[in-house]
């Protein structure tokens, strides 16, 4: 530290209070966040999706509900799959975390200078194993905020009565930071109506079949979670090229050997940044270390993990969301159905706490976000070229200039790969975690009530998101049941869950 004196120390503080200012009212909230921030995967903020609540936490864009305008409709029912928020590093990262602080700490002393100084006298490892992956308070504020949010879009399902009277249903799964989150929902809810009289209690059950079937499903633990050959994507990438050219970059930065920036701490170092971010709102001297190129590739390598682990990568990863996606369609059943006067009104609202492992099986069993290329070790160059919709958004004009087509999604999927061989299709993905499933992510399925039937229409993190194959935002609820019948009739969790496994003796109750 240096001395100043006191009259200095005053015009230094004023100096430095102006050049705050002058960085805060710029772009209040953007100028203390790290470019590379969007790049994050399953730890990417949630306002980093939705660029418009930086400014206003409870902004909400009625448009996004779209019924055709040329039908009366009202909304019945609500289903909302929500992921917990922003939490602490789970143990697991916690340790990696330490030591790379311990690597850091100890080369330094060895090799002073340079960025590692900074860092050292910037920055102290304050994680430990306790705070095991819990709500933190930024995580409590954006399920609050996010209640609030779907209060003021569905005013007659989230209503005070509805509530109050227990006909909405609240369910998580058994792990802390998801009864954290739920109870944080219902927070949400009791600000939104403002203060009256006593604050109800919180009402949910945990159900882990339908929040964490991942963990009970034999298939998917033997077959994927416990098998290393499944992942062999993500292990060849983890070694491949492009991470090692990370590593080598910012070895070099710290001044350690590159052998011991092991690829496990080089993310550990990635890691860091976004918890800073997402748990403190700081913009933490580790994230300096990494160019968005760099934040692209180590991007690319959680994507790969959750896309061989909890998606397309292997069908069963999916099909263990079938407790999940029958739990869905039999509550839309309900809230659909005609009924005499005199019969309960439906449920209006269902509300479904879990995690990024509960939401990608079951938009990957909904078909979405299935690209044309599967994402691999070697295919990393085409796999982040620019924007991207891929096969869904070629077939979507298509229908729209020719509704009539009857070509099926087989044909077409011909027809595109035939193309391909004379001209180049795409480059890039959809399949972007960063997107799909940050903090506090949500899946909503609206049904409406409308003129020629129910309707049913699904918003992923607030946006309005298609059914592969159905060309309208709310098609009629009996095509989305056409559409997926093979699964309604089948989907069985035991037939898929217990008979992969087979020929490996009998089998046991998980
Ligand atoms: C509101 O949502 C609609 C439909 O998704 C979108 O086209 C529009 O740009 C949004 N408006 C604002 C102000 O974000
Ligand atoms: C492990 O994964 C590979 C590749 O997906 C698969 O061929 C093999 O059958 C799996 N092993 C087990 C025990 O399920």
């Amino acid at each position: 530290m240096f001395r100043v004196s006191a009259p200095g120390q005053r015009r230094l503080l004023a100096g430095l209070s102006l050049v705050l200012a002058r960085l805060c009212c710029c772009s209040a909230a953007a100028a203390n966040v790290p470019n590379i921030a969007v790049y994050f995967g399953t730890k990417t903020r949630y306002e980093e999706v939705n660029r418009h609540l930086l400014r206003d936490v409870l902004a909400v864009n009625a448009s996004v509900l779209k019924p055709p305008p040329t039908e009366r409709c009202s909304p019945v029912h609500l289903t909302a799959v929500i992921r917990h928020g922003s939490r602490y590093p789970t143990v697991k990262n916690v340790r990696r975390i330490n030591r790379l602080s311990e690597l850091v700490r100890t080369e330094a002393s060895r090799a002073p200078g340079g960025w590692l100084l900074d860092l050292q006298s910037r920055w102290e490892t304050w994680y430990t194993e306790d705070m095991d992956g819990q709500l933190v308070t930024k995580g409590r504020e954006e399920l609050q905020q996010l209640a609030r949010r779907l209060a003021s879009l569905f005013p007659s399902l989230l209503s005070e009565e509805n509530v109050r009277k227990r006909r909405v249903s609240f369910v998580s799964s058994s792990k802390h930071r998801c009864v954290s989150s739920v109870e944080a929902f219902q927070e949400g809810l009791w600000q939104h109506w403002g203060p009256s009289g006593e604050t109800p209690a919180y009402s949910h059950r945990v159900e882990d079949e339908l929040m964490r079937f991942f963990e009970r499903c034999r298939g998917f633990v033997e077959g994927v979670e416990n098998n290393r050959t499944a992942l062999l994507e993500v292990e060849k990438f983890k070694h491949g090229e492009q991470m090692e050219a990370v590593r080598r970059r910012i070895a070099e930065m710290l001044g350690l050997p590159f052998h011991r920036l092991t690829p496990d701490l080089l993310e550990a170092a990635f890691f860091l940044c976004s918890y800073e971010l997402s748990i403190k709102s700081l913009h933490s001297p580790w994230c300096f270390l990494f160019s968005e190129t760099d934040a692209k590739v180590l991007e690319y390598k959680s994507d790969l993990k959750q896309y061989w682990k909890r998606s397309h990568g292997h069908a069963i990863s999916s099909l263990a969301s079938c407790p999940l996606f029958h739990h869905v369609f039999r509550t839309l059943d309900k809230a659909g159905r005609p009924r005499r006067s005199t019969e309960a009104a439906p449920e209006p609202a269902s509300i479904l706490v879990g995690h990024a492992e509960t939401l990608l099986p079951l938009l990957s069993l909904l078909g979405l976000y299935k690209d044309e290329t599967p994402p691999t070790a070697s295919n990393y160059q085409s796999q982040h070229g620019k924007r991207n919709d891929g096969y869904r958004s070629v077939r979507d004009e298509e229908l729209k200039s020719d509704p009539g087509s009857a070509e099926s999604a087989g044909a077409f999927w011909i027809r595109t790969w035939e193309s391909s061989l004379t001209r180049p299709v795409f480059t890039g993905r959809t399949f972007r975690t960063s997107r799909i499933v940050p903090y506090a992510a949500n899946l909503l399925f609206v049904l409406y009530d409308c003129q020629r039937g129910p309707r049913l229409q699904m918003l992923l993190n607030e946006t309005p998101l298609r059914f592969p194959d159905l060309p309208e935002d709310a098609p009629l609820y009996r095509d989305v049941r056409a559409a997926y019948r093979h699964l309604l009739d089948g989907c069985d969790f035991h037939t898929e869950c217990e008979g992969r496994a087979g020929g490996r003796g009998p089998s046991t109750e998980l």
